[in-house]
Formats: structure tokens, sequence, C-alpha cells
């Protein structure tokens, strides 16, 4: 049975991270595809050369040739800049716009079967982008934010109570914006409602810090923002997608009808499995967390009008 094959489009921090972490979970092969010269290949050997210390035979290999990602499984797409600290996301939409309408004809042309995933920002708007410009199902392309931006709520809420991650599980929905939406309502520390262990105003700060999480990370950095989290999560999705588990992730999903809107993507729980996004999972929000959602959704909808200004130009 030949090995599943994951095509890395950009290959930069986030980029490299994947790669090693989808060879020490033994996803498959790994191709790491740049821009850059000389620098995919460089990572590629770099990684090649850990395989007989932590054990994994996945080939890895670096390129500038969109055709080297023939026959990938999984796409996952962090080309584009980076923000820096001052930067909001909906900054990176002039420049990383034109980036994906590239990437998208390179992975249309070269891997028109792939289930891709997409990181690089504004998230919203361009992973809207890369469906239309690859012209793939809705099935198989989707964003990544939601998985990370849950992680964050939720290790802030275990470091909050001195309890292991494992035993508080939240989800945070709508745009990878600063006006992401924490679901309180079905947050639980070990089964029960984490209302029952910290009080409203902590609670309002945690979430705070949650939706702010990124920006905190680049001002602290300063050359860069978050990696090795965002990797983390995209590898937990492709896992769900190669090995057919059907984990319900939030993920930023293409919307007909599901949560009152429709014709642009979204963070909201989704179903992933063989089929890539196989459903959308829509579950009752309180009265609040339905309003905030409508917000967010507005901004998302603001920044891809913004977009197609942009590219029209
Ligand atoms: N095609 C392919 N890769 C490209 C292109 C392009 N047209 N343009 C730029 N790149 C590459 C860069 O050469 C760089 O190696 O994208 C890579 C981005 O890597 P980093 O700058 O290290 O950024 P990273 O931290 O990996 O984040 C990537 O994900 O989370 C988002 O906001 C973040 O948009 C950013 C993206």
């Amino acid at each position: 049975m030949a090995r599943n094959k994951i095509a890395l489009i950009g290959a930069g921090n986030i980029g490299g991270t994947l790669a090693h972490l989808a060879a020490i979970e033994g996803l498959g092969d790994v191709v790491l595809f740049d821009v850059v010269e000389g620098m995919p290949q460089g990572k590629a050997l770099d990684l090649m050369e850990a395989g007989p210390i932590q054990a994994f035979d996945a080939e890895i290999t670096g390129t500038n040739d969109y055709a080297d990602i023939a026959g990938a499984d999984v796409c996952i797409v962090t080309a584009g800049l980076a923000r820096k600290p001052g930067m909001s996301r909906d900054d990176l939409l002039g420049t990383n716009s034109k980036i994906m309408t590239q990437v998208a004809a390179g992975i249309r042309e070269n891997a028109p079967d792939s289930f891709v995933i997409v990181i690089s920002n504004p998230l919203d708007a361009m992973v809207t982008l890369c469906k239309r410009e690859t012209g793939f199902a809705k099935s198989h392309v989707v964003g990544m934010a939601g998985v990370l931006d849950s992680a964050r709520y939720r290790s802030f809420i275990a470091a909050e109570l001195k309890v292991s991650v494992e035993s508080v599980q939240a989800m945070v929905l709508g745009g990878h914006g600063d006006d992401m939406v924490p679901i309180r309502s079905s947050c639980t520390v070990g089964g029960a409602p984490v209302a029952k262990f910290i009080a409203e105003a902590r609670l309002l700060e945690i979430e705070e810090r949650t939706r702010k999480a990124g920006g905190e990370i680049v001002g602290l950095l300063k050359t860069g923002s978050a990696f090795y989290s965002p990797a983390t999560a995209a590898i937990r999705m492709a896992k769900s997608y190669l090995r057919d588990k059907k984990e319900i992730l939030p993920a930023a999903a293409y919307l007909e009808g599901e949560y009152g809107h429709s014709g642009f993507y979204l963070g909201v729980p989704c179903r992933i499995g063989a089929g890539g996004l196989e459903e959308v999972v829509e579950f009752a929000l309180t009265e609040q967390e339905a309003k905030d959602l409508d917000v967010s959704a507005a901004h998302v909808q603001e920044t891809v009008a913004a977009m197609d200004k942009i590219l029209a130009q």
C-alpha cells in the first residue's frame, strides 16, 4: 500500500513545524514547497537526517516546483506573510491574497484530488479565495483556526484551575479575528460547566485573552507569529482526514445556511473524516453567543469584500 503524501505549501516557520510533526506522527511522505530557493530543500534534508534518531521512514523532500506536489492527499497552505507587532491579520490581506491566487492554481493543476487545509491569514478570507480559485468542493477546502483558538481557551482554563488540559473541553467559533467567539455554554471541566469553577469576571478575562492570544505571541516574538500551535492544530485535522477518525473539530467551513449564514467561510464545528469535511455539526448556542457569532460573521464578510476589491484592482 502506498504511503500518503502531504504537501506543505510554504516552508517557513509553520511549514517546517508541520513537516516535523507529520513525520513524527507517521502521516506519510512530505513535500515542502516554497518560492525561496534552497530553503525547503535544506529543511527537508535536516528533517530526513532526524529520521534514524526518531525512527521515522517518511521521505521528506523540498522543492520550488509545483509538479512535485502531484498526487498529494493533503495540501496544507501557509504561504504568505506573517504578522509583525502592531499588525492585525487583516493587514496581510493585500499581499496574501495575491500569493493565495498563485498557490490555489498550483494545487488545482497538480493535486486536484487533495484535501486542502488553509492556515494563511487573514484565514477566513484566504480559505474563501482558495476554494474559489481551486474550484474544489466545499468538503475539500477547510481553514485551520478553531482547533487552535479552542486550544488556547482550553490552555488558559487548565492553567487557571491547575488541571490537565485533557480535562477541559471547549470550542471557539466564528472568524479567526479578535471577535472570535469562545462558546462558554459548551466549555466543560471534567464534564461539568466551566462556570461552576471560575467566576464570571475571571472567565471574561480568560476569554478576552483567548481572542487576543495570537497578538500576544506576535508581541513577544516581534519578528513573526505563532507556529508550534498552528502546526499542531492542522496536523490534528489532517490526521482526522487521513485516518477517517471523524473527529468533530472547529474549523472554517463554507456555509450554506448552517448557523444562519451562507456563501462564505466561518469557524463552526465540523466532522472531518475520509470524505473531507463531512458535515457541519449544528447545535444551539445561547442568545448572546449567536449574536456574537453574527458580529464575527459580519467582520469576515467585510474582509472578503475588501479582498475582492483588492483583487479587482
Ligand atoms: N508561494 C509559496 N510560498 C510562499 C509564497 C508563494 N507565492 N510567498 C511566500 N511564501 C513563503 C515564504 O517564502 C515563507 O517561507 O511562505 C512562507 C511563510 O513562512 P513564515 O514567514 O515563516 O510564516 P509562518 O509563521 O509560517 O506563517 C505563515 O500562516 O498563521 C499564518 O499569519 C500567518 O499568513 C501567515 C502564514
